[in-house]
């Protein structure tokens, strides 16, 4: 039998029921102080038919945050709040992580304690802009972090992990993708650093396997997964030679036998990206490889077929189909996607795409 999208799949010592996973996607919905509340229990309880589902990036710190209303795992409050969420989807039969996120340099002083410049491995301003109480600002120049701040970065994510686990989370997703704190750290663009933390790929990946071996002391490497984005230039990142980079990045995790490696294939907004090796990155991992970005379910359903990944992650087809699954399963139509209530708001384009019997008999 060849592996489809149904079959199930043990990740260490959980069973997922299918291969099809929920993407971590922003919606800027959490309460007051960051908090997950009863609207985001809804919204991912609606989803729990997913194999998995990887919960929105959430900081780890208040200095991990860079756009309005993320939610955090940092504090009493926000880890109760998702307790309520993890606790939803596992009434509804699903299995759910929780992305561990860490902004950097693509903040904004306005989200930062007292004020201050975000922090990064280098001084370096990225191109962009994020959604603040003020609207759109240009993110702020960051300050380069001093090597002997690092290990408490390392040690808030084994914190957030505790926190996770508490909050009844699965496991946890390290996010070193998309142009983030982590992956500032592994790509030469914005790291300039002249300490153990840069220049080579070797002191370019210390930052992330020291959060990966934090994260995973704390909850044990079944449950961890990681999360990179080798060629994505979202958030004014690159790297002069990404195949090397993210080859030893992968050579460097094998042996501490994650859960899955998720990987962010070609860059984000879909423009076309050059050739790059991605059998090569899931041979030298050797565990489970999540592939993403842009999937269908005619390619996602060719990639598990000839081997090319053992699970897919699904994106906007999540945000507008809670029975993703079902209309998989069906070949049903998919909902569009209603991109103006992507972020921030409440119910509307979050919690009130139909199901298929209700757009059926509608
Ligand atoms: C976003 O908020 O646009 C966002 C957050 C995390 C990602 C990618 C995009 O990994």
């Amino acid at each position: 039998m060849p592996t489809t999208l149904f079959s199930p799949l043990q990740l260490g010592s959980i069973t997922l029921n299918n291969r099809i996973v929920m993407a971590p996607l922003t919606r800027s919905r959490a309460g007051d102080g960051n908090v997950p509340h009863a609207l985001n229990a809804l919204y991912y309880a609606q989803r729990a038919s997913a194999g998995l589902i990887i919960a929105e990036a959430t900081q780890v710190t208040p200095e991990g945050q860079g756009y309005i209303t993320t939610p955090g795992i940092h504090s009493d409050e926000q880890t109760a709040g998702w307790k309520a969420v993890t606790d939803a989807v596992h009434a509804n039969g699903g299995r759910i992580f929780l992305q561990l996120w860490h902004v950097g340099r693509i903040s904004h002083t306005s989200f930062q304690p007292h004020a201050a410049a975000p922090v990064a491995p280098s001084a370096i301003q990225a191109e962009g802009k994020t959604y603040t109480r003020d609207g759109f600002v240009p993110l702020s120049k960051p300050r380069a972090l001093d090597t002997d701040e690092i290990p408490s970065i390392v040690a808030a994510y084994a914190q957030a992990t505790r926190n996770a686990l508490e909050a009844g989370f699965d496991g946890v997703e390290v996010h070193a993708a998309n142009g983030y704190l982590i992956d500032q750290f592994l790509r030469d663009k914005t790291n300039h650093r002249t300490d153990q933390y840069g220049g080579s790929f070797e002191n370019r990946s210390r930052f992330l396997l020291a959060v990966v071996d934090a994260v995973t002391t704390v909850a044990g490497a079944s449950r961890v997964g990681v999360r990179i984005s080798p060629q994505n230039a979202f958030n004014d990142i690159s790297d002069s030679q990404p195949q090397a980079l993210f080859n030893h990045v992968a050579e460097q995790l094998a042996p501490r036998k994650l859960a899955y490696l998720h990987v962010i294939e070609g860059d984000m907004s879909g423009a076309p990206a050059a050739p790059f090796d991605y059998a090569a990155i899931k041979q030298l991992f050797g565990g489970l490889y999540m592939a993403n970005n842009g999937y269908d379910k005619a390619r996602a359903s060719a990639a598990l077929a000839e081997g090319r990944a053992d699970l897919v992650a699904f994106g906007k087809p999540f945000i507008a189909n809670p029975d993703l699954v079902t209309r998989f399963l069906l070949d049903a139509p998919l909902n569009p996607l209603q991109a103006a209530t992507l972020y921030g708001g409440s119910h509307p384009g979050y919690t009130d795409y139909p199901l298929l019997q209700s757009t059926a008999a509608a």
